[in-house]
């Protein structure tokens, strides 16, 4: 049954509720040329980026998807001039102080993927922001909300790992016990079903060190659309494009 009413159009005129994505990953890349092709300073387009992301943060809770995993900013993203980085971290913080109130009120429980307290030195607003974001939407029941931030999937694989060696040698499990299952439970996204879509906007053919082990049968969407630009519209193609697929996971 299509979701929409008939004033609907395109993609959404055809979406079917039941062929849903559970969760959906997405890569928001582009911000840098979308504003390049402007005349623009980056950090205009990491701007430009937060209004997007709101807008499909809105739609995915309206569709009622149930789990939303967007990468935010990476271990790596360190690299990058201190300018952008301070812009980015200013973006972060203005973007958790204006839009708590509105997504808690919308039961829209948040999730930080990544090493926060990890963050360098001087960020202790952004740590606090974070932090509270987490607990105050934490007994929420609606869009499961999960950014990851100062995260890398080999980082979050190896700090597994450490965990579970941890909890063999103080004796808490044995070494023979451990399995996927297990393995999990020690992720990030523990709790969290299994990564349905990822998508990744402005055509790059990579996961940048992106849910690395979550994505194993992950239907991937790639649109040359740069990340500003994908609205609801945009959105509503990729989800169209999913509900086509055929998911074997492994079978045949
Ligand atoms: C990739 O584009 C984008 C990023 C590294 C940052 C994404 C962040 C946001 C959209 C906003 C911040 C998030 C929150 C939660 C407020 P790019 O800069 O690599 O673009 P390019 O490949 O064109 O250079």
């Amino acid at each position: 049954m299509a979701i929409f009413g008939k004033d609907e159009s395109g993609a959404a005129a055809q979406l079917d509720k039941e062929r849903l994505p559970r969760h959906v990953a997405i890569i928001m890349d582009g911000n840098g040329r979308w504003a390049k092709k402007r005349g623009m300073p980056r950090t205009f387009g990491h701007k430009a980026g937060v209004e997007a992301l709101r807008e499909i943060i809105r739609h995915s809770d309206e569709l009622g998807i149930e789990a939303l995993t967007i990468y935010a900013f990476s271990c790596e993203n360190w690299k990058r001039s201190a300018e952008e980085v301070g812009a980015l971290m200013g973006l972060l913080l203005e973007y958790f102080t204006r839009e708590l109130t509105e997504l808690h009120r919308k039961n829209v429980r948040i999730r930080i993927l990544g090493d926060i307290d990890g963050m360098p030195a001087g960020l202790e607003k952004q740590q606090q922001a974070l932090h509270a974001a987490v607990e105050r939407t934490a007994q929420n029941t609606g869009l499961k909300l999960n950014i990851a931030l100062n995260y890398g999937g080999q980082q979050e694989i190896v700090r597994a790992a450490k965990n579970l060696a941890q909890k063999v040698v103080s004796g808490e499990i044995g070494a023979d016990q451990i399995d996927a299952h297990m393995f999990e439970g020690e992720l990030y996204t523990a709790g969290l079903p299994e990564v349905d879509l990822l998508i990744r906007t402005s055509g790059e053919m990579r996961l940048s060190n992106f849910l690395l082990y979550q994505l194993a049968y992950a239907e991937f969407y790639v649109t040359d659309t740069l990340w500003p630009d994908f609205g609801r519209d945009a959105y509503d193609e990729a989800l169209l494009a999913y509900a086509k697929r055929n998911r074997r996971f492994g079978g045949v």
